[in-house]
């Protein structure tokens, strides 16, 4: 069992806080589909022998992607790959782009699980967010994929943005909620060198919330979902129905994934590569036949991190037992002494042999991760 990422570069415009690569142009658009076309015959044997169950278009913008286009990439993916009949395939997609027709199409190719980004409801923090399109789009989109038979739908949305009170985030999610919708990404708002909203900030042009309003914010987000039967399964992610994100959960679960399209990531369980982030350079080596990418082979230290930071983002937690199984006494022991503190301080619990961080300790996650990694 293996996933697919496919990254797609494209934007319409810059939103103010994303980092992720992407170009504000489709002027490469059809190249880019031949190359990342002949980037999945260069890399079909990357995850030999095992087959893939989860194919993940994220961006950048997938639904800037023409049907015809994404048809061409699934071809490929089928003509070089074992995919499983039970498979998992989602696209991110912006609420602008989700047109009737084109929601038909996707379906017809197969896709069947939307990611939608709608961030917020209010018009505001749409505009601040330099987003693309309206609260009454994101709305739509999301009925009409419900009308075209999408029957897995993920909204994303973001929290601890500049000025929002408690009753504009408790209406998102109360809007997100009445959408029948069984999967929500909520991301609290980092941020990132680069973007618009870091040049706000150091200009003292945007607010952000303290530490405790955006801890507030985290637990109305808990309590809502929960109420409403969604299981809060990871950090960000929330599930109703057992839809939990299979693709999501491979990361999670030290299985093999292939990641193509300049900026992808790959794992085949000894190494990682990164392909360049420059979309120029990305086809003009795979046109050359090389790919022009980075790679770090593994050590036992860094399989230990990545194997701690993963499970604690979960709510199945870290288990002692793989733990000890994988990496041994000693990396046992000095998991168990510095969990110590953050049991004593409420930040983790422990259920037998299985730790989790707690509401206070999932919002200071990335602080006590650091602390468990050994370098
Ligand atoms: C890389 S985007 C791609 C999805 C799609 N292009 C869109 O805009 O909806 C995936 C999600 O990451 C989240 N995101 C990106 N940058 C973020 C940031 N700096 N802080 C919090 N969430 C962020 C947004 O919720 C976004 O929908
Ligand atoms: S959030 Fe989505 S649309 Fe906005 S810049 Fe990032 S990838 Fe592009």
């Amino acid at each position: 069992m293996a996933g697919i990422y496919l990254h797609i570069p494209f934007c319409k415009s810059k939103c103010a806080y994303c980092d992720f690569y992407s170009v504000a142009t489709v002027k490469n658009k059809e190249q880019f589909v031949t190359a990342i076309c002949k980037e999945i015959e260069l890399r079909k044997d990357y995850l030999f022998p095992d087959s893939v169950q989860t194919i993940y278009f994220g961006g950048g913008t997938p639904s800037m992607l023409d049907l015809q286009e994404i048809d061409k990439i699934l071809n490929a993916l089928n003509k070089n790959f074992t995919i499983e009949e039970q498979n998992e395939i989602t696209l991110e997609a912006n609420p602008d782009d989700l047109k009737e027709s084109y929601l038909k199409g996707l379906k017809s190719l197969g896709i069947n699980r939307l990611s939608i980004g709608v961030q917020s409801f209010i018009p505001d923090d749409l505009l601040l967010m330099r987003r693309s399109h309206t609260a009454e789009q994101a709305l739509k989109s999301v009925q009409t994929a419900q009308d075209q038979g999408f029957e897995n739908i993920s909204v994303d949305l973001i929290y601890g943005l500049p000025n929002l009170s408690m009753q504009s985030w408790k209406q998102n999610i109360e809007k997100v909620i009445a959408l029948n919708i069984q999967h929500i990404s909520a991301y609290h708002l980092t941020i990132e060198p680069k973007t618009l909203f870091f040049k706000y900030y150091q200009n003292g042009k945007i607010n952000l919330p303290s530490e405790n309003e955006s801890l507030d914010q985290f637990k109305k987000l808990k309590e809502l979902t929960a109420k409403n039967g969604f299981v809060h399964y990871e950090i960000s992610n929330f599930a109703k129905d057992g839809s939990i994100s299979f693709h999501n959960t491979n990361y999670w679960m030290d299985v093999k994934y292939l990641g193509l399209g300049p900026s992808a990531h790959s794992y085949n369980l000894t190494s990682r590569e990164w392909n360049i982030s420059d979309i120029r350079a990305y086809m003009d080596g795979i046109f050359q036949g090389k790919l022009v990418k980075e790679t770090e082979n593994l050590s036992k230290n860094e399989k230990y991190n990545d194997f701690v930071i993963t499970s604690l983002r979960t709510m199945w937690g870290l288990n002692t037992e793989k733990l000890k199984k994988k990496f041994g006494e000693k990396y046992l022991s000095d998991f168990i002494k510095k969990s110590k503190k953050y049991i004593d301080q409420n930040l983790m619990k422990q259920d037998r042999q299985n730790y989790f961080l707690s509401e206070k300790g999932i919002f200071i996650s990335d602080h006590i991760m650091q602390n468990f990694l050994i370098v």
